[in-house]
């Protein structure tokens, strides 16, 4: 029970309707003070721009204002002592808040409340708590970018097999394939400044569903918190969670991009592959097995995606059903999305700090694995090709020559120039050099192609994408 709350089983702060005290499991159940504290900041600030506006407009005395705005301030000075602690009898930040501003203030502080409701007032804290974190994870994606835009710029020479089925397909250069995730990431932050747009919208004044008759001025409060417009129909502003759908949605495909990552560093991580090697900075031994090395970053980050769409579902379905205008419904909005901020962010940070310190590209390994198969075979077709010979037909003489080789255990580059000409007389010897890898991925230079010119066009656009 904190200092600042009545004590259970008491009446709380109701009008005089009520005469009885709520069940104790009750009030447990109804309260959302255990984690809409989180939004304590949001809830003092809008509770100042609403006090200020209330003086302006000559509600309250500018006076007055001035004495329950000091007196937010003194209550944002106990929580960062730590010694606002309010307790279940408060029921959520907004009473919390209330009580503990008339207990400072004394009777004046039972004006805060003119003109306002919680219903207009939890959307504006969730508002402002949202394009807060928005901002702070559009600064993660930067980071979690320049690290993989830092690896990409070590390789962009250094080969890796392409696959499709996970099957060997086609060589890359290294930096293109990273760069591909630069590029969701990209969009990421592109969705995400739109998805701001909708939540940086005011909600405040529309009381609790149809608006006051006290003379208040919404753009003023819109104003003073750095919202972008209002929100225009009562109605909706209170019940609207479709910013939060969509932050939802939006941080779903960052883990889906971050999860679909870790799912290729661990398959690189694993002696199959061993395209990389984890660093001892972000990998964890076994109790068992001392010979273990398990890159627990990337699985994590691919098990906790989960949590993301799973409140992206919750939220939907929480909101389908609902009738205007606010429900209470609408209290179990936050802890879902407050868990996907968490989420989102750690996942993002982990991945900036795997890709930064936690591994090594194995380029002994990867050249061996680009070396040693079949992945050219399609560029003999399009030799082929170049001499006038149709694809189609290329293509299957092309197949022939891989079943044939596949059986004899040899590459195409091992084959005499004979077994070529043998083949289709178009084969001159500049056909090893045009199958080797390296010339391989260099001659791929259709646009958004991986050849290795216009892959150093791509790194600088990317760099200069992820430095604004
Ligand atoms: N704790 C509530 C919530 O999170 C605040 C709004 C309550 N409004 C109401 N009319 N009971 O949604």
């Amino acid at each position: 029970m904190g200092q600042a709350g009545v004590s259970g089983g008491s009446s709380g702060g109701w009008s005089d309707r009520f005469e009885e005290g709520l069940n104790p499991f009750v009030e447990r159940f109804n309260a959302s003070i255990g984690f809409d504290i989180t939004l304590l900041q949001q809830d003092l600030d809008g509770s100042v721009a609403h006090a200020r506006m209330l003086g302006r407009q000559g509600v309250i005395t500018v006076a007055e204002a001035e004495r329950i705005v000091a007196g937010l301030e003194t209550i944002r000075c106990e929580a960062a002592a730590g010694s606002f602690n309010p307790g279940l009898a408060d029921e959520d930040v907004h009473f919390a808040v209330e009580r503990r501003l008339i207990e400072l203030i004394g009777p004046l502080g039972k004006k805060l409340h003119t003109g306002r409701s919680r219903n207009d007032q939890v959307c504006t804290d969730l508002r402002l708590w949202l394009r807060d974190k928005i901002d702070r994870i559009d600064l993660l994606l930067v980071r979690y970018a320049v690290a993989l835009l830092a690896r990409a710029e070590e390789n962009v020479e250094t080969l890796i097999p392409g696959y499709t089925h996970l099957q060997r397909a086609q060589p890359l250069s290294l930096a293109h394939h990273l760069l591909s995730y630069v590029e969701m990431a990209r969009r990421d932050r592109q969705r995400l400044r739109d998805v701001r747009r909708r939540v940086n919208i005011s909600p405040l004044g529309a009381a609790a569903l149809a608006g006051t008759p006290v003379a208040i001025d919404r753009r003023h409060t819109a104003t003073a918190l750095g919202f972008e417009d209002l929100c225009v129909n009562s109605l909706d502003a209170v019940s609207d969670r479709d910013f939060v759908v969509e932050f939802l949605a939006a941080a779903s495909l960052v883990m889906v991009h971050l999860s679909r990552l870790s799912e290729e560093v661990i398959l690189w991580a694993s002696e199959e592959f061993a395209f990389v090697r984890l660093t001892d900075r972000c990998a964890t031994g076994s109790s068992l097995m001392p010979q273990k090395k398990n890159p627990d970053v990337p699985e994590l980050v691919r098990g906790k995606t989960g949590r993301v769409f799973g409140s992206l579902q919750a939220m939907l379905t929480l909101l389908k059903g609902l009738p205007l205008a606010y429900n209470k419904d609408l209290q179990e909005d936050k802890e879902g999305l407050f868990d996907a901020v968490r989420t989102t962010a750690d996942c993002l940070q982990a991945m900036a700090v795997l890709f930064e310190e936690g591994l090594h590209f194995r380029p002994e390994r990867l050249e061996q694995a680009v070396s040693s198969d079949f992945s050219n075979a399609t560029d003999v077709a399009d030799y082929l090709v170049a001499k006038g010979v149709p694809f189609r037909e290329a293509y299957q003489l092309v197949g022939g020559l891989v079943k044939r080789c596949l059986s004899e255990g040899v590459l195409l580059r091992d084959l005499p120039l004979e077994r070529w000409r043998h083949i289709h007389p178009g084969f001159d010897a500049d056909v090893f050099a045009a199958i080797a890898p390296r010339q391989v991925v260099a001659a791929r230079l259709s646009e958004g192609g991986t050849g290795f010119e216009l892959v150093r066009a791509a790194l600088a656009r990317a760099r200069s994408d992820f430095s604004s």
